[in-house]
């Protein structure tokens, strides 16, 4: 056996941090490398500058190994056999696209310290055609350091498992060397049985968009039917349950509300379809303009529900919002439906209490304006309705005649379909859960 791979994991942000941490764990040395000094000063001393369940304990254990290390310095990458992109790809300011800064500056950054004979292997989300573009800029400045796309699939709050136990591993290469050297990197993962599937450079960075955008249409296609079935007067949880048996459906992401969030799903519909216009294909995305419409659709309609339970004129009340967060186990509020739902109510001019049991931080960096609680209590207290917004655990094990006992009214709006209605009902709540009739 060769000697161990060296890796460098450059962006050491949600992704990056994950990345370097789990690489460290199957054995490797890991330098992970950024340009925030403050996030390089944090990682060194073992603290998450975000929430991640399991990653805190595992970072923590890593460094102790002596394998992982962290720096500000590119230099230090010099002697790596993979320098692997981790950074972030967000929405440009001024378009739907994708903005690449980043991943230019990532790779303008690494490419004269690379070896010869290293790889660069892409994990950040880029539209499709970007890594073609970049090998031809990278020939010029490193011409013996090639570049593959090795699409990452991780979901926050399961981002552990999910890069050491992957469902498939996606690796876009021009060369069987580049596609051994990653097969050395994750060989453990390979061993125990993950697919892996070799693909090119465009069809690599189009997996990512494409599982991004099927996840976003599944979601959309039951919130669409929760609209239906308000009209109607049926009830999307005994649907989606029942279309779910379907093994060719399947049961998950079908869950109705609020819709998605997140620093993914939104971004990437938009950015695939930015890409497929500029491709001249933007025919085929068409409907991605509809899942996207539906998604912000849920959130109007929760607003509405407000209205309809209190009155157009929300002035006179005291709202209370549970959960800030994009979903549960995160503190994570980019994009987040909750927040944005309290911050439109606010605005609307009643008087909302944000509580999360991680994200305040976060939020209240985005809204400084709403009013946050730090306890589900202080939050109730006194609210002419409860609106529940990110399905924690914690929620679900409120005791509804407890809860009752502090608000004003006995209202509350289930915005993730996620509450057991019958404890509510019984307590003499009146519930309100999109898709389905209120009682
Ligand atoms: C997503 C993809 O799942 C992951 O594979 C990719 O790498 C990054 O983007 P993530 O953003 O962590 O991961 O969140 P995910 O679990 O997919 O949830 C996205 C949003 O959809 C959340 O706001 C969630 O609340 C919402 N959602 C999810 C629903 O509204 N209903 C569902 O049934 C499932």
């Amino acid at each position: 056996m060769s000697k161990k791979l060296k890796i460098s994991v450059i962006g050491t942000g949600y992704l990056g941090a994950t990345h370097a941490a789990c690489i460290s764990n199957l054995g490797f040395e890991v330098i992970g490398i950024d340009t925030d000094q403050a996030k390089i000063d944090s990682l060194s001393r073992g603290e998450l500058p975000f929430y991640e369940p399991g990653l805190d304990e595992l970072l923590v254990a890593e460094l102790k190994t002596g394998r992982l290390t962290f720096t500000t310095d590119f230099a230090a990458a010099a002697d790596a056999d993979v320098h692997f992109i981790c950074v972030g790809t967000p929405q440009s300011k001024d378009s739907l696209a994708a903005d690449l800064t980043y991943v230019e500056s990532a790779i303008t950054n690494i490419a004269p310290h690379a070896r010869s004979g290293s790889l660069i292997a892409g994990k950040s989300t880029v539209p499709v055609g970007t890594a073609q573009r970049l090998s031809a800029i990278l020939a010029k400045s490193a011409p013996n350091v090639e570049l593959a796309w090795n699409p990452e699939f991780l979901r926050e709050g399961f981002a552990v498992e999910d890069t050491l136990r992957p469902n498939r591993l996606v690796v876009g290469v021009t060369s069987d060397k580049a596609e051994n050297i990653l097969k050395e990197v994750y060989k453990s993962l390979i061993d125990a049985g993950t697919p892996w599937i070799r693909a090119d450079l465009p069809t690599a960075e189009l997996v990512k968009v494409a599982a991004n955008s099927f996840l976003a249409t599944k979601i959309s296609f039951i919130n669409a039917m929760a609209e239906i079935c308000e009209a109607a007067g049926g009830d999307v949880t005994v649907l989606a349950k029942a279309i779910g048996y379907d093994p060719r459906i399947g049961s998950r992401f079908l869950q109705a509300g609020i819709g998605f969030g997140g620093g993914c799903l939104p971004k990437d519909i938009r950015a695939f379809m930015a890409r497929a216009e500029e491709l001249g294909a933007m025919q085929a995305l068409e409907f991605l303009r509809e899942i996207d419409a539906i998604n912000v659709r849920a959130r109007q309609r929760v607003i509405d529900v407000v209205r309809g339970e209190l009155s157009e004129d929300l002035t006179q009340y005291r709202l209370a919002v549970l959960g800030a967060a994009f979903k549960p186990d995160s503190d994570d509020v980019r994009d987040s439906p909750a927040l944005d739902i309290a911050a439109q109510l606010q605005a609307a001019g009643s008087s909302v209490v944000v509580h999360d049991p991680k994200a305040i931080a976060n939020a209240k960096k985005r809204f400084p304006n709403l009013n946050f609680a730090t306890t589900v209590e202080e939050c109730v207290t006194g609210a002419d309705l409860i609106l529940h917004l990110t399905e924690w655990r914690e929620y679900r094990e409120l005791s509804p005649s407890a809860i009752k006992a502090l608000v004003k009214g006995a209202i509350i709006i289930d915005g993730r379909n996620a509450l057991d209605r019958d404890k509510w009902v019984v307590a003499g709540w009146r519930f309100h859960a999109l898709g389905r009739t209120p009682v």
